[in-house]
C-alpha cells in the first residue's frame, strides 16, 4: 500500500477517485470472505483498506458515496448475519428437566399414567450422555448429505451445511445398501476437551481471544464465514435422533442408534437400554461418576421411551416431548464477592434485584450478575451489598446464589432496602397482597416498561423482523424514533434520520424497511401475544386466538370483558374460562390490559398499521371430529385422559372442561357424574368409551376385522 497518497494531502478530485477505488477493492473482498472462496487479504490488511476509507470519509463527508462500505452493515466486519434460513422439515424440539431421583420416577410413572399400562408392563428407557455442544440436522437424500442445518429456535435454522461438511464424524454420503431416500439425521456437534485447549493455547500464541468453554469453541466454529477455517477446528458429531424421514428406519430408539451406526454416524458408547426407574439411576450415578474421564462436556443424562409407538402416542408438550427428560448433573458452585445490588425494571414493571459480583469462573464461565428473583427472596436470604456469596449455576440456567457466607460478612454490613419507586420513571412501586413481585405503576409512563415491551414485540419469538434486533430497538427508542409498537411501522417516515446514525446504511436501511413491510400481516395468536399482556404466553395467545376466531371477535370480547352490564361481563369471562387451559388470573390480567384507555390507543394505532389474519385449528382430513367440541368425564379403561385429549385435538376437535350449549359430543366414561346429566339435559349427544375409541380411529370399525 506504498502508493497510498497520505489522507491529510490529496485533492477532493484525488480523494473521490480513492473512494470509488476502496469501495470496488473492499466489496471485492467483501465477496470473497462471504462466500465459499479463501479471502486474498488477511483481516489486518482488509481492516487497513476499511479505516482508510473512514479517514478520507472524514476529510470530505460530501464525497461518501451511496456504496461506501462505512455505510454497510454485515460488512466483514460483522459477523453472523450471512447464513441462509432453513425451516426445519420437522420441528427441532427441546426436553424437559429432571434434578433428582424422584422427577425420574415421576417421568416414568407419568409415562405409565399417560399411555394406561399395567403394573406389570415394563417401560424400557434408553438412556443416553446429553452432549454440551450444539444440536444440527442433517439431511441426507438418496444417501448424500445435501443440507446441514442449526437448531435457531426450533422451527428455523441457519444453512451451515458447508461447515458440517467438514466435520469428520459427519459422513457425506451414506453407508450400507438400502438407504431411504429421505433422512434426517439429528445429533450433537462438539469440541473435545483436549482439542480445545490445544487451539484456545494456538489462538492465545496468535495474540486471539481464546473461547471460554469447548461448548462456545464449537459454537464459534461453526459460525464461520469461511468453511476453511472451520475445517480447522476439531469438532466431532455423536448422532441421536431423526428428523424427516421418507420411510421408517427403526421401531425404537435402542434400533435406531445401532441403524445410525450402520449408516456410518458415531453413536455414544455410554448409551444404554434400561427397563426400571432403579437401572436409569444406576446408570445416571455411573456416567456422573465418569464424567471427569470422559474426553468432552455432558451436562446430564437424556431418558428416551425407546418404542416408537409410544412415542407417538404420547406426543409433545409445548416444544418438549412428552416421551423423553434430561435428568440434569447437580450445579456447580463457586464463592464470590457481591458489590452492589441493583434493580432492574422489567416488561411487566417488575422490579428485579440484581447482584452485581466480582467476576468468577462458575461451570466454564464466567459469571458477573446474578438474578436476586424478588424483596421476599432477597430478604430470606438477607443477602447484602459487600457480602461473599456462594453461586450455583446448572447448564443454561442463570446463575443463582445459593447463600451468604456469614462469616466473611463486612462488619458494617446493612441489609439491604428494597425500594418503594421505581428507580427508573419515579412512579410509586406496589406489591399486591399474596403477591412476590413489587411493580412500578406507571405503566406506559415508565420508559423501563414501555421501552421492554417493545423488545419483547421485535423478539424472535413475536415479530422477528429481519434488520431490527434488540439492540437497534433499544437505539430507536432513545432517539425518540419508536415510542410505541405502532411507530415501527411509520420508521420509513424518518429514513434520513437513521441514515445518519452510525453504523446505519442504505443497504441496512432497505433490509428494515422490507423486514418491517414482511410483517405488516400477522396471524391472531402472535398478534396477542406480541401485545405482551400479562400471563399471555405464547400458548395461551393460540389458545384464546383459536377460540375466538377473529381480531373482531377479540375486539368484541375486550369490550364486553369490561362492559357496565355485569352479565355481558360475566358471560364474557366465562366464554374465556371455557377454555381448556385457561385460567382466572389469565381473564383477569387480559381485562385489566384493556380497561386501560392507553392500551387501547396502543392496539388500535398498530391495528390501523397491521393486518391480522384469522386462525383456524389445523384441519385434519376426513375426521368427523374437526371443528366439534368435546367434553371427557369419567373414568377411561384404554386410555388416560392426558391421552384421549391430544388424539381429540390431533383430529382437529377442541376439548374444553366445562359442558355448555356450545358442546358437541360428551364422551361418558365409567361413572360419569353431573356432566353427563348436564350433557343430557342440554341435548348434547353422549358417547361411551368403546364409541370414542371408533370415532377417533384408536380401534378398527367392528366389521373391518378380519379383512
Ligand atoms: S434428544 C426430542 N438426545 O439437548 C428430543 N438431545 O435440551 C430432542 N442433547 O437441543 C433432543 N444430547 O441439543 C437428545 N442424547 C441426546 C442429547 C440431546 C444433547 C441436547 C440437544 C437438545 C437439547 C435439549
Amino acid at each position: 500500500m506504498a502508493h497510498m497518497v497520505p489522507i491529510e494531502e490529496p485533492t477532493p478530485d484525488q480523494a473521490a477517485e480513492e473512494l470509488a477505488r476502496l469501495a470496488a477493492e473492499i466489496a471485492r473482498h467483501d465477496a470473497l470472505y462471504h462466500g465459499q472462496d479463501a479471502p486474498q487479504i488477511s483481516d489486518a490488511d482488509y481492516d487497513a483498506l476499511v479505516q482508510r476509507n473512514r479517514a478520507i470519509e472524514a476529510r470530505f463527508p460530501e464525497l461518501v458515496r451511496d456504496d461506501s462500505p462505512s455505510r454497510r452493515v454485515g460488512s466483514a466486519a460483522v459477523a453472523g448475519s450471512a447464513f441462509s434460513k432453513v425451516t426445519h422439515a420437522l420441528p427441532m424440539l427441546s426436553l424437559g428437566n429432571a434434578f433428582s431421583a424422584e422427577d425420574v420416577a415421576e417421568f416414568v410413572a407419568r409415562v405409565r399414567r399417560f399411555l394406561s399400562l399395567d403394573e406389570q408392563e415394563p417401560v424400557a428407557v434408553m438412556a443416553e450422555p446429553k452432549i454440551d455442544g450444539l444440536s444440527a440436522s442433517l439431511r441426507y437424500e438418496n444417501g448424500q448429505l445435501v443440507m446441514g442445518a442449526t437448531r435457531g429456535d426450533g422451527t428455523v435454522g441457519e444453512d451451515i451445511t458447508q461447515n458440517l461438511r467438514t466435520i469428520d464424524s459427519i459422513p457425506l454420503a451414506l453407508r450400507g445398501e438400502a438407504v431411504p431416500q429421505v433422512l434426517e439425521v439429528r445429533g450433537e456437534v462438539y469440541m473435545d476437551r483436549p482439542a480445545f485447549f490445544e487451539m484456545n493455547a494456538r489462538l492465545e500464541a496468535e495474540g486471539a481471544k481464546p473461547f471460554a468453554n469447548p461448548r462456545n469453541a464449537a459454537a464459534g466454529s461453526l459460525r464461520q464465514q469461511d468453511a476453511s477455517i472451520t475445517a480447522q477446528r476439531p469438532l466431532a458429531f455423536f448422532a441421536y435422533a431423526l428428523g424427516e424421514t421418507s420411510e421408517p428406519v427403526a421401531a425404537s430408539q435402542s434400533e435406531l442408534l445401532e441403524q445410525l451406526a450402520k449408516l456410518g454416524f458415531t453413536t455414544n458408547p455410554l448409551s444404554r437400554l434400561c427397563s426400571t426407574v432403579q437401572d436409569v439411576l444406576a446408570l445416571y450415578e455411573d456416567i456422573y461418576a465418569r464424567r471427569a474421564e470422559l474426553p468432552y462436556d455432558i451436562d446430564g443424562v437424556v431418558y428416551k421411551v425407546d418404542r416408537f409407538d409410544w412415542q407417538s402416542r404420547m406426543g409433545f408438550a409445548g416444544r418438549a416431548p412428552r416421551w423423553a427428560i434430561a435428568h440434569k448433573f447437580p450445579a456447580e458452585q463457586a464463592k464470590t464477592r457481591l458489590k452492589q445490588i441493583t434493580i432492574q425494571v422489567g416488561r411487566t414493571g417488575a422490579l428485579t434485584p440484581v447482584a452485581n459480583l466480582e467476576p468468577v469462573t462458575v461451570g466454564g464461565v464466567v459469571v458477573e450478575r446474578a438474578t436476586l428473583h424478588n424483596q421476599d427472596e432477597l430478604a430470606r436470604k438477607d443477602i447484602r451489598e459487600g457480602d461473599l456469596v456462594v453461586l450455583q449455576r446448572a447448564g443454561d440456567v442463570i446463575p443463582q446464589i445459593v447463600e451468604v457466607d456469614l462469616s466473611a460478612r463486612p462488619v458494617d454490613s446493612v441489609s439491604y432496602k428494597f425500594p418503594t419507586h421505581c428507580p427508573v420513571c419515579g412512579a410509586q412501586a406496589v406489591r399486591p397482597q399474596g403477591e412476590a413481585v413489587r411493580r412500578c405503576t406507571n405503566t406506559l409512563g415508565c420508559e423501563a416498561q414501555a421501552l421492554e415491551q417493545l423488545v419483547h414485540f421485535v423478539s424472535r419469538s413475536v415479530l422477528d423482523i429481519d434488520g431490527l434486533g434488540e439492540k437497534t430497538i433499544r437505539k430507536f427508542y432513545e432517539d425518540g424514533l419508536v415510542k410505541k409498537p405502532g411507530d415501527i411501522f411509520r420508521l420509513h417516515q424518518h429514513r434520513e434520520t437513521i441514515l445518519a446514525m452510525e453504523g446505519f446504511g442504505d443497504k441496512a436501511m432497505d433490509k428494515l424497511e422490507a423486514g418491517v413491510q414482511a410483517k405488516r400481516s400477522i396471524g391472531l395468536d402472535k398478534f396477542l401475544y406480541a401485545l405482551g399482556i400479562r400471563q399471555t404466553g405464547q400458548a395461551t395467545a393460540r389458545l384464546v386466538a383459536l377460540h375466538v376466531g377473529s381480531i373482531h371477535a377479540f375486539r368484541r370480547l375486550t369490550e364486553q370483558l369490561n362492559s357496565d352490564d355485569e352479565v355481558e361481563r360475566q358471560q364474557a369471562r366465562d366464554s374465556l374460562l371455557d377454555i381448556d387451559g385457561i385460567g382466572g388470573a389469565m381473564v383477569d390480567e387480559l381485562a385489566r390490559f384493556f380497561a386501560s384507555a392507553e392500551n387501547r390507543d396502543i392496539v388500535n394505532d398498530l391495528l390501523g398499521e397491521l393486518e391480522v389474519s384469522d386462525v383456524e385449528a389445523p384441519k385434519v382430513e376426513g375426521s368427523q371430529l374437526a371443528g366439534k367440541t368435546l367434553v371427557f368425564t369419567g373414568t377411561l379403561r384404554k386410555m388416560s385422559r392426558a391421552e384421549a385429549k391430544v388424539k381429540a385435538e390431533s383430529l382437529g376437535a377442541k376439548v374444553s372442561g366445562s359442558v355448555s350449549g356450545k358442546t358437541d359430543l360428551l364422551i361418558a366414561g365409567a361413572e360419569a357424574g353431573s356432566k353427563a346429566k348436564k350433557a343430557a339435559d342440554l341435548g348434547v349427544t353422549v358417547i361411551d368409551e368403546d364409541e370414542w375409541l371408533r370415532l377417533s380411529g384408536v380401534e378398527e370399525q367392528e366389521g373391518n376385522e378380519g379383512d
